[in-house]
């Protein structure tokens, strides 16, 4: 999509005329990032970027529907997201989810000599690390759900679901999130996957693979990045594809 655009809003402040453009608008996204620390290396600034980019869209074309994300750790990519509804004005809630008891075991699917270090137990952050974090930013706290996402069912999700973002590393933290998420998901909603392309955790794209064999989507990869975009139901679509 273009990113620069004819003027989309205008208001009066004073006697000044304000005119917003589609630009202005999209620069949200880069002042969010020059503004605010990245507060752990669980994700890449251009990462972070393609995310609120894709989240900002959401937004912007009023897909109904709320935020979570699956795998929160100390809430690097959270904050963001709260962030920028913020900057939004959105009434979409976000939610957060969370063992707060780090990785679960791996199963076979994430084998893997280059991901040693990913063990049951790693990347543990306590629930009020996370709460701590939004309190000193001065945003308002997501939804914030404590379990073992195999303990969870749609009834543990939003109503209707508009972006969802999947970061639980393993291949049955993957299978599970999209199990539950994908239920709930509106027309236009986005799915965006992390680790996709990660040598280290290659159960996260044998989790997503398997999924979309049964389920249509159209899929971009972006770095680690798997971006999917449901197909509905009675588009004609047979089966998915990566663009
Ligand atoms: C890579 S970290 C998430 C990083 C986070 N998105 C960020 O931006 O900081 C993975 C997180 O997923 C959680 N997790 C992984 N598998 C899970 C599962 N099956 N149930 C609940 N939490 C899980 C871990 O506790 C860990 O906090």
């Amino acid at each position: 999509m273009s990113r620069v655009a004819p003027y989309i809003h205008s208001s009066t402040f004073g006697n000044e005329l304000i005119c917003l453009t589609l630009e202005d608008q999209y620069n949200k996204v880069m002042h969010l990032l020059e503004k605010h620390p990245i507060i752990s290396d669980q994700i890449s600034r251009d990462e972070l970027q393609r995310i609120l980019d894709i989240l900002e869209d959401i937004l912007m074309s009023g897909i109904p529907g709320d935020v979570v994300e699956l795998g929160c750790y100390v809430g690097t990519t959270t904050l963001f997201l709260q962030r920028l509804l913020l900057a939004y004005k959105s009434d979409k809630q976000l939610h957060a989810y969370d063992s707060f008891e780090g990785l679960p075991p791996k199963a076979d699917q994430d084998a893997s000599p280059a991901g040693e270090q990913f063990k049951a137990g790693e990347l543990r952050a306590q629930r009020s690390e996370f709460v701590q974090h939004f309190r000193q930013a001065g945003l308002p706290l997501p939804v914030v759900h404590k379990a073992w996402f195999s303990n969870l069912t749609s009834a543990d999700m939003p109503q209707t679901i508009a972006f969802a973002f999947l970061d639980g590393d393993f291949y049955e933290s993957i299978r599970d999130s999209l199990k539950l998420v994908w239920p709930r998901l509106a027309e236009g909603a986005v799915v965006i996957v992390d680790d996709y392309q990660s040598e280290a955790l290659p159960g996260t794209k044998r989790a997503v693979d398997e999924w979309l064999t049964t389920h249509p989507a159209r899929v971009q990869v972006a770095s680690s990045l798997a971006i999917v975009r449901p197909q509905a139901a009675g588009d004609g679509t047979a089966s998915s594809s990566f663009v």
